[in-house]
């Protein structure tokens, strides 16, 4: 490590709250889908700012906009319309269902799933949740009490209230579980920090009915699939299921804080004024970069880009499975957001950590998934080359 890296990591040691397991690594500037280090060394980001960074770092249009609105006007409180708020929220209409029509804003996934939860409370009066082993919502209390991974859980639980768990992916378990006592389930359409796992044909469709029939609502968290993640708007449409309440956030502003939960009518209605804010609730300046993202996203055709590229990745990463029996079990996903399963977790952190000092930045979750996540619009030659990186560490290996 450098003389730079290792002055930056001591002042962290020094006035940094110490809950942050930190790669090391310093990051100073970005641009597309590389990134350069306090060094100069170069990455190819295929974690895109943890899956943020839709339309790749600092794109043009966006910092031009962000610029255009931090000079005009960057915040006021949420008691005042603004143009930029309801811009948004006409976009995010449009590539909704069409029962689902209206939004409130905040600044993060976890705020967005707290909004989530209230509102399914408000609109059932219940107050019993269900969510899934391995799913992740967020880390503050209420988004805890519903996230299934009892590692992140488990030393919180005398301070938050725990929802019933059950196994992702079985229908017969939701059945069992949802009953006319439960306010909502809340899903991912596909787990992603559980370790991208795809659930069966049919079981969100499936779940959607179980709800209808006992009066819950289920909650999509598409915080981490959405804006286009999975080849589609949202990854809901591969199924064509119709939840009452959708969470967003990541992609959404494509590096500027905002998330947003969104519901059908009857149950938006059943908010009250106070029930749920922030003062950066639908910030202007946040507004207007997520607004942004969304027209480069059409504009650029990306969705689609995403679609495409994420199908001829997941071809090459079935042979590299096929060609390696030994290290690798399966690649899963949809889209640009892919999971290469490793048989086992120390062989998964050997080529995680190879890739990283070799220039290519990955995710490793669920101890052995490889989690591939880039820009919808990383160029082509900048994936292969991060690709033909990852054969040769796991043929290597
Ligand atoms: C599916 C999902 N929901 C919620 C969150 C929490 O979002 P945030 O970290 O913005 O609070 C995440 C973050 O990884 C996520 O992947």
């Amino acid at each position: 490590m450098g003389q730079e890296y290792e002055r930056v990591k001591a002042i962290e040691q020094r006035v940094f709250a110490p809950g942050v397991r930190r790669w090391p690594l310093a990051l100073e500037r970005g641009s597309g889908s590389r990134v350069w280090d306090v060094e100069g060394n170069e990455f190819i980001d295929l974690t895109a700012g943890w899956g943020v960074t839709v339309i790749g770092h600092c794109h043009p249009e966006l910092v031009q906009a962000i610029s255009d609105q931090a000079s005009t006007l960057m915040q006021t409180t949420n008691v005042v319309y603004t143009r930029a708020q309801l811009d948004l929220a006409e976009h995010l209409d449009r590539i909704t269902p069409d029962s689902i029509h209206r939004s409130f804003f905040v600044s993060s996934g976890a705020e967005a799933n707290e909004g989530a939860l209230k509102l399914a409370h408000r609109a059932t009066g219940r107050s019993q949740f269900v969510a899934t082993n391995n799913s992740f919502h967020g880390r503050t209390l209420g988004a805890m009490g519903v996230l299934g991974q009892a590692k992140y859980r488990e030393r919180w639980s005398p301070i938050i209230r725990e929802a019933r768990f059950i196994p992702y992916g079985n229908l017969e378990a939701a059945g069992n579980a949802i009953d006319e006592t439960v306010a909502a389930i809340i899903l991912e359409p596909i787990q992603g920090e559980g370790g991208v796992n795809v659930p069966p044909d049919g079981y969100l469709e499936g779940v959607a009915a179980v709800c209808r029939a006992v009066g819950a609502k289920l909650i999509l968290d598409e915080i981490q699939t959405g804006i286009g993640r999975t080849g589609r708007w949202l990854a809901r449409e591969h199924s064509g299921v119709v939840p009452d309440i959708i969470t967003l956030g990541k992609g959404l502003g494509g590096g500027i804080p905002i998330a947003a939960f969104m519901a059908n009518e009857e149950i938006m209605q059943s908010i009250e004024p106070g029930d749920h804010g922030g003062t950066y609730a639908g910030n202007p300046l946040c507004c207007r970069a997520a607004a942004t993202v969304l027209k480069v996203l059409e504009d650029d055709n990306l969705i689609q880009r995403a679609a495409d590229l994420g199908e001829s990745v997941m071809a090459r990463l079935h042979n590299l499975v096929e060609q390696n029996p030994d290290h690798l079990e399966a690649v899963r996903g949809k889209g640009l957001l892919i999971g290469l399963v490793f048989s086992n977790s120390a062989v998964a952190a050997n080529v995680h950590l190879s890739l990283r000092e070799r220039g290519i930045l990955v995710n490793l979750t669920a101890e052995r998934v490889l989690r591939i996540f880039p820009a919808l619009n990383i160029p082509e030659d900048e994936l292969d080359q991060a690709l033909g990186m990852l054969e040769d560490e796991i043929q290597s290996a």
